[in-house]
C-alpha cells in the first residue's frame, strides 16, 4: 500500500519540502512586473493612491466600517490605536444573496450609528475585495471573492453608493481601502522610533492578499504619477495562478462560487483548506488508505470547515463534540492516517505564504541595511489561529533563509496591531492625499 506522502504526490500534491522556492519567487516577481506595466497578469497590482507619509492629527477619532470575509464590523478608532463602540454582524451576502439596497442599507445604518461618535467627518471603510482604487480613495468592485453573494454590487464605486444612501447630512467623504493596505498603514502608524526602509501588509484569514510600497516610477500603467514618489500597491496576490495544483485542489475549487479563479488564495486561506482536506479524505478512502466503510460518512459531511480540519490535525480535543472528524476517525489507526494526510495541507500553505512574502519583500527593493529592515505587518485568523501548525514559526524560518541568508535582505515581522484593518482604514481617512 502507498504511504500518505506517495498518495498525495501521485495526485499532483507538491509537499512543503518539494516546493521550488526560487522558481516560485521569480514567477511572483515577473507577474508583479507585468501587472505594474498593465500587461496581462494574474496579479491586479492596484495602485492605491495612498502613501505612507501621512501624519495623524492628535486627538482625532474616526468612524470605521470593516467589510471582511465573514464579518462586517463597525467602530470608532482613536490613537494610540484603540477601537470603541464596536459592533460585529455577518457580512451581507454570506447568508444568501442580497441586492444593492440590502447591501448598502446595512453599511449605511452602521455608518449612521458611529459617525456622530467620531471627530472626523470622513469615514474609513476597509473593503477587502478586489477593487480598483481612485485618487479620491473610492473603490470600484471588480469581482467578489470569499463566496459573497451580492452580484449587483460588482462594478459599483462602493464609497459613492454608500454616500448617496447616507444623504446630505451623512459623512463628509469616505476613504475606502483594502485590508492589506490598512494593515500596512497600521504598522506604519504604530512603529514609534523603529526605522523601516519599506513595508509589506499581508492578510491570511478567510482570504489572502498582500500590499507593499512601490516606487511610482515602476508603476508604468500610471504614467502621470510623481516619478520620485512611492505608493502602496494592492497586489491581489490571491489571484496568482503560475502554480501547480493537485487533483484535490481542483476538486475543492470546483465547488466554490468562482471556480478557476484565485488559485493561490485557494491553496492557503481559511475559506478553502477544509475543502481540500475533505477531497483528500474522499480520495484516500477510495484508494484504500482509509477503510472504504467510512467513505459514505466522509461524503455525507458535504463540507468541512478549516477550523474542524485544523483542530483534528492538531489533536486538539473535541470539547463540545461538534467536530465530525473525531467520530469518523475514532479508530486510532485511522486517526493517525488522517492526520498524516491532513498536515501537509497546512505545511504547504505556510511555506507558500512565506515564499510569497519573500517575493514582496524583494520587490520593495529595500532592506539591505540591517538597521532599517523591511517591515512585514500580518493580520488574519488563519495566520494567527491555525492549530494544526504554527504559521508564524514556519514563515519566519523560511524568510530567514530566503531573504536574510540567501539575499542579505533584512526584514522584521512587526508586532501585530489589534484590529489592524480598522486602524489602518482610520489612518487612510485622516491622512488621505499625503504621500
Ligand atoms: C480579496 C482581497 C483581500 C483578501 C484578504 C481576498 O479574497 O480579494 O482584496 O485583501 O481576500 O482579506
Amino acid at each position: 500500500m502507498k504511504t500518505p506522502d506517495e498518495f498525495l504526490e501521485d495526485n499532483g500534491f507538491v509537499a512543503a519540502a518539494d516546493i521550488d522556492r526560487p522558481t516560485l519567487i521569480s514567477a511572483f516577481i515577473s507577474e508583479m512586473e507585468r501587472g505594474l506595466e498593465g500587461s496581462e497578469s494574474s496579479l491586479m497590482m492596484v495602485p492605491t493612491h495612498v502613501g505612507v507619509g501621512g501624519r495623524i492629527p492628535s486627538g482625532a477619532t474616526v468612524a470605521v466600517l470593516d467589510a471582511g470575509g465573514t464579518n462586517f464590523r463597525g467602530g470608532v478608532v482613536s490613537f494610540p490605536p484603540a477601537v470603541s463602540e464596536r459592533r460585529n454582524q455577518p457580512m451581507p451576502g454570506t447568508r444568501g444573496e442580497v441586492d444593492s439596497e440590502a447591501f448598502y442599507g446595512a453599511f449605511a445604518e452602521e455608518a449612521r450609528r458611529i459617525l456622530p461618535l467620531a471627530s472626523s467627518k470622513r469615514l474609513g471603510w476597509c473593503f477587502s475585495y478586489p477593487a480598483e482604487a481612485t485618487p479620491s480613495l473610492d473603490a470600484r468592485l471588480v469581482r467578489w471573492t470569499k463566496n459573497i453573494q451580492a452580484p449587483s454590487i460588482v462594478g459599483d464605486y462602493v464609497g459613492r453608493e454608500l454616500l448617496v444612501r447616507l444623504g446630505a447630512n451623512g459623512a463628509g467623504g469616505v476613504a475606502v481601502v483594502n485590508d492589506t493596505v490598512a494593515t500596512l498603514l497600521a504598522a506604519k502608524a504604530t512603529e514609534g522610533s523603529r526605522a523601516y526602509s519599506s513595508y509589506v501588509g499581508f492578510i491570511l484569514g478567510t482570504g489572502t492578499n498582500s500590499a507593499y510600497v512601490e516606487r511610482t516610477a515602476n508603476i508604468k500603467k500610471l504614467p502621470c504619477a510623481d516619478p520620485d514618489g512611492r505608493m502602496i500597491v494592492n497586489a491581489e496576490s490571491g489571484g496568482f495562478d503560475k502554480i501547480a495544483t493537485s487533483a484535490f485542489d481542483a476538486a475543492a475549487d470546483a465547488k466554490t462560487a468562482d471556480p478557476g479563479r484565485n488559485r493561490f488564495e485557494k491553496l492557503i486561506s481559511g475559506a478553502y483548506l477544509g475543502g481540500i482536506g475533505l477531497e483528500i479524505y474522499k480520495g484516500a478512502a477510495k484508494a484504500g488508505l482509509l477503510p472504504k466503510e467510512i467513505l459514505s460518512r466522509i461524503v455525507g459531511l458535504g463540507s468541512l470547515s478549516t477550523a474542524d480540519f485544523s483542530g483534528f490535525c492538531a489533536m486538539d480535543g473535541d470539547s463540545d463534540g461538534s467536530n465530525p472528524l473525531f467520530s469518523i476517525f475514532s479508530d486510532p489507526v485511522n486517526a493517525r492516517m488522517a492526520r498524516r494526510l491532513g498536515l501537509p495541507v497546512f505545511e504547504r500553505a505556510a511555506v507558500l505564504s512565506a515564499v510569497h512574502l519573500a517575493a514582496f519583500a524583494i520587490k520593495t527593493g529595500e532592506g539591505n541595511d540591517p538597521s532599517a529592515p523591511v517591515a512585514i505587518s500580518i493580520d488574519g485568523s488563519t495566520y494567527y489561529k491555525t492549530k494544526a501548525i504554527s504559521f508564524a514559526e514556519i514563515v519566519s524560518a523560511e524568510l530567514d533563509d530566503l531573504l536574510v541568508r540567501r539575499r542579505n535582505i533584512n526584514y522584521e515581522i512587526v508586532p501585530p496591531v489589534d484590529d489592524a484593518p480598522m486602524v489602518g482604514a482610520a489612518v487612510a481617512a485622516l491622512t488621505a492625499g499625503s504621500r
